[in-house]
């Protein structure tokens, strides 16, 4: 009986499928990102940070609509109606809570996704192209949180926005205009709020969506790198498939859902128990209304933009401060021209390159720190010791990686290191 059910379903199945195929790619899609892709064997911990960074895509414009339907963009308006959100809309509080940490957990995923990149040379050829595309997403993800940030209309929103538009302000002859053309009006008015409202919920989400679309048609199409950094596709059996890859669906993606199973209870955690953060996520300052007579004390902005904003005040002059900010982010889209190792992985790379990498990374941890604190004294002098660490690896990079001294990479994947 249970039999018969069971064969009556495959039996629609396959004639659905066959429909939709007639009509639709359907089946061969599946084969070719999913059930045929073949990704390498060894993958570690670093490569669930792509698929995480998906997951929290999704959580951010699942509630980001629901957060919508209850918003006002308006300057009456909008601090008001996210207080109404958090007490009178049936389960508003967890929706924002879910959007406002889901923001902080983007970029924790991402951050770590692009150290992943680094440690096993990802963005070197053939990945040049996935590397940049990154990068896009990564400059739409930092404006999309800025437009984002403004929108509670709270104190902190209202006095970090304006120094970032001021920022536009150094450009010599332009910069004014320039900054009133953001604006739409001579400070940060409603609208300034309408526009970046417009901004965050349709452009840049849409923008974000394709990107990641084609980041990941660009990875199908030169197969992923490995903590070996080694081609799999170069070594293939007798049907043609790499001695070293296993299939996608189901090997990987059974593998991925135990990693997304641990991040989303890291994930709620800090949801449920720590949505503040600390006044890392949601910082006290945001839970008075936008008041352009009260500056807060310390204007910071959110957490993942701190390290530039360390290097933005590490330099007393604001235009050459801004040409830095700017420097200190595109340095990473040249990165695939900038290393001239040959060997990919970190496994079989140099001390020279692993001094680097680590002093970078701990440069940029010490600048996000260091972008929290007050403009003054030690922290001043610490930010520009830092900031030159941080530049000396993008712009050194060209030496010290043609003399690495690296180790013969092995033929095959290994498991373990
Ligand atoms: C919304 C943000 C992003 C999403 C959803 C995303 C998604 C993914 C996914 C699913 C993968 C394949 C799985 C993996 O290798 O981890 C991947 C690979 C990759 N991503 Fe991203 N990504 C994002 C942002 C970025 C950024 C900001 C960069 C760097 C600038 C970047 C660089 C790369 C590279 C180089 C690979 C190939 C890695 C390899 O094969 O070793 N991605 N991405």
């Amino acid at each position: 009986m249970a039999d018969d059910r069971k064969k009556d379903q495959s039996i629609f199945t396959n004639a659905l499928m066959r429909w939709i195929d007639e009509r639709f790619p359907l089946s061969s899609m599946i084969r070719e990102h999913a059930t045929e892709y073949y990704a390498s064997k060894n993958f570690n911990i670093w490569y669930i940070f792509g698929v995480l960074s998906t997951v929290v895509l999704m959580i951010q414009l699942l509630t980001g609509l629901f957060l919508t339907m209850s918003y006002k963009p308006s300057v009456q308006e909008a601090f008001n109606s996210v207080e109404y959100i958090m007490r009178s809309v049936e389960w508003g509080w967890l929706i924002r809570y879910m959007h406002s940490t889901g923001s902080s957990f983007f970029f924790i995923v991402v951050y770590l996704h692009m150290f992943r990149a680094m440690l096993y040379g990802s963005y070197k050829k053939p990945r040049e192209l996935i590397w940049i595309i990154g990068m896009l997403i990564y400059f739409c993800l930092m404006a999309e949180a800025f437009f984002g940030y403004l929108l509670p209309w709270g104190n902190m929103s209202y006095w970090a926005a304006g120094v970032i538009v001021n920022l536009f302000t150094a450009i010599p002859v332009i910069g004014e205009t320039l900054a009133e053309w953001i604006r739409g009006d001579y400070y940060i008015s409603d609208i300034t709020l309408n526009r970046f409202f417009a901004f965050h919920v349709f452009a840049l989400p849409i923008a974000l969506i394709a990107l990641v679309v084609a980041h990941i048609l660009a990875l199908h199409h030169v197969g992923s790198n490995n903590p070996d950094g080694i081609e799999i596709k170069e070594y293939k059996d007798e049907e043609g498939k790499p001695i070293d890859g296993v299939a996608f669906h189901p090997y990987h993606t059974s593998k991925d859902l135990v990693g997304i199973t641990i991040f989303l209870i890291f994930y709620c955690i800090a949801v449920f128990f720590v949505p503040e953060m600390g006044g890392l996520f949601l910082e006290v300052d945001n839970f008075e209304p936008a008041n352009p007579l009260q500056t807060p004390e310390h204007i910071v902005p959110a957490w993942y933009y701190t390290p530039y904003y360390a290097i933005l005040r590490a330099v007393p002059n604001k235009l050459i401060g801004a040409i830095i900010l700017v420097s200190a982010v595109l340095c990473f889209v040249i990165l695939p021209w900038l290393d001239k190792c040959k060997v990919k992985s970190i496994r079989y790379r140099g001390w020279q390159y692993k001094l680097a990498l680590y002093l970078f990374a701990l440069s940029f941890l010490v600048l996000g720190y260091l972008g929290m604190m007050p403009a003054t004294g030690i922290y001043v002098i610490l930010a520009r010791v830092f900031t030159v660490i941080y530049f000396a690896f993008f712009l050194l990079m060209p030496f010290y990686t043609r003399f690495e001294n690296t180790k013969p990479v092995p033929n095959r994947v290994i498991y373990k290191k």
